[in-house]
């Protein structure tokens, strides 16, 4: 470990060279030195799911090879634990990793919001709900940071698809901004205060968000608090100079020098303020002192250790989708066809920046084999991966095996270079040639298995047809392992939907909207992504949000729910395993307000708990929906408001499987409309100072029906003249209100 950073040292005692050349990167992924005062670079390096180090040639596509690590499984996995404290282990062995690299920051999490299905990056993204996506992501920060090594929150913000994404403007409201896309991150920063947050590549509502004041000052940290730096993703810097005014305290990889003689040029004929420089270099050395506080790791990696974590998680993250008949779990007495490429070429991540050098790699095949026995599992390719082959013996040869087997367990998914970094999918359909293949086992053999290895979701128009499917997303490197794991049941599935599985892609919230054309995106759906679409349009899904099986079955009890003194609303349930083998309910908890004055989708979720139960065993499970996550972006006065009513509170084992419902009392908060003669005759009725003194006034003079008064409530004051009061009336009414 380089020797620590002076405590002494303050930004006082740098030049204005030494302070420009402090804010942008030496190389690929180390931040400069200050020799002469002792200032040491540090290292940060993708992320998210295992450490990719590179330590010979680099790059951010990760084409280039990186030190062996544990590759845990990507957020598409991770997040379908629904499990924060599963995620909290995860961190705190990325962090380790790190910390025996000497890395002093790892880039992830990443928490976009999955828009659309077809987001390329989508494997890397936790869920299509904030809460979800915040809860999860606060997990892993936790625990990285717990090892001394810092995290890269990512990618700030609104960064929801690949196409074009260095230059698109992500044209959005500001309630789904705050309420979607933002409130993740907010939950983040708020709850952990990572060390870093890396600002995206595109554009927000017309302006870079590497140099967006309104982002990275105003809101990130005037709003929520944030602390620490702000790093560009690698190339997002647009103009460097407005990048420090607006807050970017570091550009990331190197630009050889140009910009930061940019900034120097700046300061000197004074477009830039010094000052700015300074306050972006004392939170750099911030950053470098607490990077050297950390202990220096004094053991070699646990390879075995971690892979065992990666199989317990990767177990975690598989989501059974459906089971008829109790098809699952297997037992070694039955004799078993393994099909499909995927079982022996395993697709454990995605392709980009995030990928990582395994130290292992197991295969379903092996691990099924090792299970199952040799003697009564058999292996036919089925299809190549890259379409290579006959595809028509290959097929046969599958047919026939599956014909000569009790089970037959068909490993598809997407072929990896369909999904990546840097480009979006064009449909979620899987290869025709999969499909073809499900159709021509099902012809001999009922008992079908289905196992999915995808980074994004995929259309299943086999459903209604296969006995059992399960969605095995990416798993990470002990991935084979955890599907043997599961299809004999020495885990029992626990995972659930972090998104919707849609039946077509013309159903899904973003379609005619995504990815835009000539540089925006419209995010024409608003508030409606995910299941919250699907719920407001009443449209069927093949799978909802939140699903996902057991091989025990579970019951959820009466729940109800009351406001605590600090305003959080605490909902209790109990939740029993009726089944026969232990396993984990994820209780889910949504909540809707009928007759609300704003848009809202049907229900939202606000709280889950991953429950783990053995058979007969019931606990009571108290949840807590805070009170600021049941608040609305109140567009008029531009903040949160929470609206006073009656809250539905449903929990359930899916948005759509809703076991128990409660209502809830919320105290709303008051917000003081500025009244204007703009203002409506309603917004004036409302008024808390002359509103029911108008209303006698009217009353007094006119005797008006409902209809009437509904007319007259859209008017905005300024434009009655001598109805329903004389114009002076109104006037006085209007100087009196506006003076709260
Ligand atoms: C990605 C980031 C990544 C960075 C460094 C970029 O292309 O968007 O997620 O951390 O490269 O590899």
């Amino acid at each position: 470990m380089t020797e620590a950073v002076r405590t002494d040292v303050s930004v006082a005692d740098l030049t204005l060279e030494e302070k420009a050349s402090l804010t942008s990167g030496a190389d690929f992924w180390t931040t400069k030195p200050i020799d002469r005062l002792g200032i040491p670079p540090i290292m940060m390096t993708d992320g998210p799911h295992g450490l990719r180090k590179q330590s010979g040639a680099t790059d951010h596509l990760g084409l280039a090879g990186s030190v062996p690590a544990t590759c845990f499984p990507p957020a598409v996995g991770l997040s379908a634990s629904f499990d924060p404290e599963l995620a909290e282990r995860v961190g705190a062995a990325l962090g380790l990793e790190s910390a025996i690299e000497n890395v002093a920051v790892i880039l992830g999490p990443g928490i976009n919001i999955k828009r659309s299905p077809l987001c390329g990056r989508n494997f890397e993204y936790m869920s299509e709900d904030p809460i979800v996506s915040g809860v999860l992501g606060a997990g892993l920060v936790r625990g990285i940071e717990s090892q001394g090594v810092g995290s890269s929150l990512k990618h700030f913000a609104v960064n929801n698809q690949e196409t074009d994404r260095l230059r698109v403007s992500a044209d959005i409201d500001p309630r789904p901004l705050r309420e979607i896309y933002l409130r993740g991150f907010q939950r983040v920063v708020e709850d952990t205060q990572p060390w870093t947050v890396m600002c995206s590549y595109n554009r927000l509502n017309g302006i870079h968000t590497s140099e967006d004041p309104w982002l990275l000052t105003q809101v990130l940290r005037g709003e929520w608090g944030f602390e620490g730096i702000v790093v560009s993703d690698w190339g997002a810097v647009n103009n460097r100079v407005a990048g420090v005014a607006a807050g970017l305290d570091l550009e990331m990889p190197s630009s050889s020098g140009r910009t930061d003689a940019e900034i120097v040029a700046a300061v000197r004929d004074g477009r830039l303020a010094e000052a700015a420089l300074d306050t972006v270099t004392e939170r750099l050395l911030a950053l470098v002192r607490k990077a050297q506080a950390r202990p220096a790791a004094d053991r070699p990696l646990d390879v075995d250790a971690h892979h065992a974590l990666a199989r317990e998680v990767a177990g975690r993250s598989i989501v059974l989708l459906k089971n008829d008949d109790a098809l699952l779990p297997l037992n070694t007495s039955q004799s078993v066809a393994v099909i499909g490429a995927f079982a022996e070429q395993p697709r454990f991540q995605g392709a980009g920046s995030s990928q990582i050098n395994p130290t292992r790699l197991d295969n379903a095949l092996d691990g099924i084999v090792g299970t199952g026995g040799q003697d009564t599992v058999s292996f036919a390719p089925g299809f190549t991966l890259d379409d290579s082959g006959d595809a028509h013996a290959l097929r046969h040869d599958a047919v026939a095996l599956a014909e000569s087997k009790d089970v037959a367990v068909l490993c598809l998914g997407v072929p990896a270079p369909e999904e990546s970094e840097g480009f979006d999918r064009e449909h979620i359909d899987l290869p025709a040639v999969q499909l073809r293949l499900v159709d021509a086992v099902l012809a001999v053999n009922p008992n079908v298995v289905v196992v999915l290895s995808n980074g994004g979701v995929v259309a299943l128009p086999f459903a209604d047809r296969v006995p059992a499917i399960l969605e095995t997303w990416l798993l990470g490197q002990a991935g084979g392992s955890a599907i043997a794991d599961v299809l004999y049941g020495a885990v029992n599935p626990s995972g659930k939907l972090a998104e919707t599985i849609p039946l077509r892609l013309e159903d899904t919230p973003a379609f005619g909207n995504f990815p835009g054309e000539f540089g925006h995106v419209r995010y024409g759906e608003g508030l409606l992504v995910g299941y919250r679409w699907y719920d407001a349009k009443g449209l069927d899904v093949r799978y909802p949000f939140g699903h996902g099986l057991s091989y025990t079955t579970f019951q959820i009890g009466d729940a109800a729910a009351s406001v605590q003194s600090d305003g959080d609303v605490l909902v209790t349930v109990a939740v029993t395993n009726t089944g026969s083998v232990s396993g984990r309910e994820v209780v889910q908890v949504y909540t809707s307000l009928p007759g609300s004055a704003v848009q809202r989708p049907p229900r939202e979720l606000k709280a889950f708990a991953s429950v783990p139960l053995e058979s007969d065993e019931t606990t009571e499970v108290s949840l807590t929906l805070r009170r600021a996550d049941l608040a609305y972006w109140d567009v008029r006065v531009d903040r949160w408001v929470v609206e006073g009513g009656r809250y539905v509170v449903e929990v359930g084992a899916s948005s759509r499987d809703l076991q128990s419902s409660t209502t809830v009392d919320v105290d709303g908060d008051s917000v003081s409309l500025p009244i204007s003669l703009e203002s409506s005759f309603d917004e004036l009725l409302a008024d808390p100072i002359v509103g029911a003194e108008l209303q006698a006034a009217v009353e007094e003079r006119l005797s008006l029906g409902a209809e009437e008064l509904k007319m007259l409530g859209n008017f905005p004051v300024g434009r009655l003249d001598g109805f329903p009061l004389p114009r002076a009336d109104i006037l006085a009414f209007v100087e009196r209100a506006g003076k709260h």
